[in-house]
């Protein structure tokens, strides 16, 4: 799947987002190293701090699926710029994902245009259990 279809599909899983609150929508769409995709979307809560966010939704989904090897995620969100995940999202890819896992970010109003990093320029010096 390329770079844009992988774009293409979060912005679909978007349309999912459960943002009352924010009303920030986010959309993620995870591939797998088989060619498998796991879509997922912001997911708010009334407790505010119980919010998941789309990488984490597509990442959980992908993993009780049986699925725990990635190669690239594709994450949108309706702002004016591209979406940078946030930390926790980044330690949390970062388990199952390795430093050239590619991170694709774009907005679902202009989804043409992309920014392509990867795990490593994302969360360098990143936590892991020795
Ligand atoms: N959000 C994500 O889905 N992913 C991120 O990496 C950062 C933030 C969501 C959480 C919340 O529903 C909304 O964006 C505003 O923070």
């Amino acid at each position: 799947m390329s770079r844009q279809e992988l774009v293409e599909q979060a912005v679909k899983a978007a349309a999912n987002a459960y943002n009352p609150y924010s009303h920030f929508s986010v959309g993620a769409a995870l591939l797998s190293k088989g060619g498998d995709l796991f879509v997922g979307v912001n997911v708010e809560n009334a407790s505010y701090g119980l919010t998941v966010c789309a990488e984490r939704s597509a990442l959980f989904s992908a993993v009780s699926a049986g699925c725990r090897e990635f190669s690239a995620i594709a994450i949108v969100a309706s702002g004016d710029v591209p979406p940078p995940p946030c930390g926790a999202c980044r330690q949390v890819l970062a388990e199952f994902c390795a430093g050239d896992f590619e991170i694709i970010l774009a907005t679902i109003g202009n989804p043409e245009v992309t920014e392509v990093y990867t795990l490593d320029d994302m969360l360098p010096h990143r936590f892991e259990l020795q």
